[in-house]
């Protein structure tokens, strides 16, 4: 019974890839049409992006528990201690205002996507902005819990991700908006999709599109959702999460997929139905960072490190790291990391941004 469905598992994956990915001149004209609009925006995604690290450090410096300073509800603004700055007290109203009435009105300038500086971090990655890539295999249409800690049980470095959405067609922050993340745990696999050593230990494709990559593990477990959630983004167009660092898998670069929908219905069970889909996308890491975590416990005990290894992001399979910098690689996929603490084992907060086209609406690369 577990056999016959893995194998419809397979064949229905390998049919599907054919035509999945956006590459025909009209997707290729829309991701340009995207990523001009969002050049324009690049001060403004700078301001947002420096708010939301004051933020943070102001969150940090008043000695809350993160997870509470961050991520208590509005409900408990202050989680027991009453001078803790709320989100709302951070983020001056005026910060986007002025960015992006100013932006409006002069655009030549703005094409220079020009640096703002926040303190020594902020470098000329103003243009935060993740384009359109393909879901893959491992995305689930339905059980995606709402919520902002994805971790569950699984054991891995503590990673808060603080992703910005922006829409392109205002550079403004976009509010109420869900962003839906999934990501493979520490050793590489993605809940609801465990693979027996013959699938993990098989041989990756050679030559072609798929060269580097496995068969999709087929979904073989309908409970586990750990390492899945999605989140409204706040009043200032924010969705923050707790979770851990991904690991790797065969032939992939470290990545954390994302999906942005503009209209979606909640269920009592806690878990939600997508209804309009503005965006989908990937978002990585540096390898230089990628290399350090894989040094750590468990992501050591990776089933693969010692036959291939980790995929470096310029080798990812199916082009997916150059494609995430857009076609004429002006996008900047890559979460901007900082230490949480003195040391890396205290784990890490990653910023990025996306814009995104709020009135797009857009059908699932992949049906999974
Ligand atoms: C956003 O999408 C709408 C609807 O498809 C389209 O008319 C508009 O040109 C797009 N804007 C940008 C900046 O791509
Ligand atoms: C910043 O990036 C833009 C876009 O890639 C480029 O045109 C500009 O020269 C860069 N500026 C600096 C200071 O590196
Ligand atoms: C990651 O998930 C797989 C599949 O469920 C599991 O076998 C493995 O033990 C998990 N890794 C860690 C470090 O828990
Ligand atoms: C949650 O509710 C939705 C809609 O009623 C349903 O499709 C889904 O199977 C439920 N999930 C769980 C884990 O109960």
């Amino acid at each position: 019974m577990v056999r016959s469905a893995i194998l419809l598992g397979l064949v229905g994956f390998s049919a599907v890839w054919a035509h999945t990915e956006p590459k025909t001149e009209a997707e290729i004209e829309t991701q340009r049409a995207l990523q001009r609009a969002a050049y324009y925006c690049a001060p403004a995604v700078g301001e947002f992006t420096a708010a939301r690290k004051r933020a943070w450090r102001q969150q940090v410096l008043s000695g809350l528990p993160l997870n509470q300073a961050a991520f208590a509800p509005p409900s408990i603004p202050s989680a027991g201690n009453p001078s803790l700055p709320t989100n709302d007290d951070l983020f001056a109203s005026e910060t986007y205002e002025s960015a992006g009435q100013s932006s409006l009105s002069k655009h030549q300038e703005l094409l220079a996507c020009d640096v703002v500086e926040d303190e020594t971090e902020m470098q000329n990655n103003t243009c935060v902005l993740t384009p359109i890539v393909t879901e893959g295999p491992y995305y689930h249409k339905m059980g995606h819990p709402i919520r902002q800690n994805i971790a569950e049980y699984e054991i891995g470095l503590l990673t808060y991700l603080d992703i910005g959405v922006i829409d392109v067609n205002t550079c403004k922050p976009l509010p109420n908006v869900l962003v839906d993340i999934w990501q493979a745990n520490s050793t590489g696999y993605y809940a609801g999709h465990n693979a027996d050593s013959s699938l993990v230990l098989a041989q990756p494709q050679v030559g072609g599109r798929r060269s580097g990559l496995l068969s999709a593990f087929p979904r073989n477990d309908f409970k586990d959702q750990w390492l899945r959630g999605a989140w409204k983004t706040d009043s200032h167009g924010i969705a923050r999460f707790t979770t851990i660092f991904p690991g790797y898998y065969t032939g992939r670069a470290t990545h954390i997929h994302s999906k942005v929908f503009t209209e979606w219905t909640e269920n009592p069970n806690g878990t939600f139905d997508g209804r309009k889909l503005a965006h989908v996308g990937q978002f990585f890491f540096e390898d230089d960072l990628n290399l350090q975590i894989d040094k750590m416990w468990p992501y050591s005990e990776n089933p693969i490190r010692d036959i291939r290894g980790r995929t470096r992001n310029w080798r990812d399979s199916l082009n997916i790291f150059e494609d995430s910098q857009g076609p004429e690689g002006q996008y900047d996929p890559i979460f901007k990391m900082h230490l949480l603490g003195g040391v890396i084992n205290q784990g890490l907060v990653g910023f990025i941004t996306m814009g995104i086209n709020a009135s797009y609406e857009m059908d699932n690369f992949w049906k999974g």
